[in-house]
């Protein structure tokens, strides 16, 4: 039976034949946490941009592996749930609960497929990391906001976004000193962008995402029903920097691979 709290993100039903491109990546996004790129500036940078979560209500939309569901837990958010739409990430994330519980719930649906059940939103804030830039079409990618917004209690909750900056820097090999790859092959909106990388463990993460614009992504939010969208920079930590030095991260930051979006819900 569903559970009537997340009742609003209808559930994939039959998982048993279906696989996914993330099915197989838990374990390398749990290691993946570990390159200084993701440690030292996007966990620093996500933390900043979600402030104090004390008590709330939290939604991690395309929680993978279940990386920042359980960092909002021990932020102190009262109620976090992850959902995603891949069966083998989610077995990632719930043998890490079950290994070390932090109270996560974790749903697998398709944040893409239309809200069926019309039930208010309870969330006070949505996190979403790398989810939005995987959305094949400005549809998928507006259905994904809508999810995210129907989630949000209806004034005053918050999406925090992190996705491909549509400024990011150009040639397959700039991040690689950063542990990366990014391959584009023409510029056009919704252009596949395959990032790969080769972690210490010598696994192989080898995933396509989409490149949007600023504009796309704003009118894509506009459509779902958010008043106002903001982009942040991200930022390193005072242990990033002091562990690498300011020259490691100079070229990350004159062209950063992610961005934030914020997105307000009234
Ligand atoms: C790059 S991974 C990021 C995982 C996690 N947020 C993290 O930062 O480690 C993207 C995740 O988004 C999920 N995802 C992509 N599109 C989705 C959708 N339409 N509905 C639900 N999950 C989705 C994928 O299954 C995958 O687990």
């Amino acid at each position: 039976m569903a559970d009537p709290s997340t009742s609003h993100l209808n559930p994939v039903v039959d998982a048993t034949e279906e696989t996914d491109a993330f099915d197989a990546l838990g374990g390398l996004y749990e290691e993946s946490a570990r390159l200084p790129f993701r440690e030292h500036l996007e966990h620093h940078s996500v933390r900043k941009a979600v402030g104090d979560v004390t008590g709330l209500d939290v939604l991690d939309l395309g929680c993978g592996s279940g990386l920042y569901t359980r960092r909002l837990a021990a932020w102190g958010a009262a109620r976090v749930t992850g959902v995603d739409c891949s069966a083998g990430m989610l077995a990632t994330a719930r043998a890490v609960e079950r290994a070390r519980p932090v109270g996560a719930r974790y749903v697998r649906a398709d944040a893409t497929r239309p809200v069926t059940d019309g039930a208010e939103g309870t969330a006070d804030l949505v996190l979403s990391v790398y989810v939005l830039c995987y959305a094949r079409s400005e549809r998928e990618l507006t259905a994904v906001l809508t999810t995210a917004r129907r989630a949000l209690r209806p004034t005053g909750g918050r999406l925090v976004a992190v996705t491909l900056n549509p400024d990011y820097g150009r040639g397959t090999a700039y991040y690689a000193p950063y542990g990366f790859t990014l391959t584009q092959p023409d510029e056009r909106e919704g252009a596949p962008v395959t990032l790969d990388a080769t972690l210490p463990s010598g696994g192989r993460l080898h995933v396509t995402a989409h490149w949007w614009s600023r504009d796309t992504y704003e009118r894509a939010a506009r459509a779902a029903g958010f008043a106002g969208t903001a982009w942040t920079p991200m930022a390193v930590s005072p242990r990033g920097r002091e562990l690498l030095g300011d020259a490691y991260w100079s070229a990350y930051l004159r062209a950063p691979q992610a961005l934030i979006l914020e997105a307000t819900a009234l």
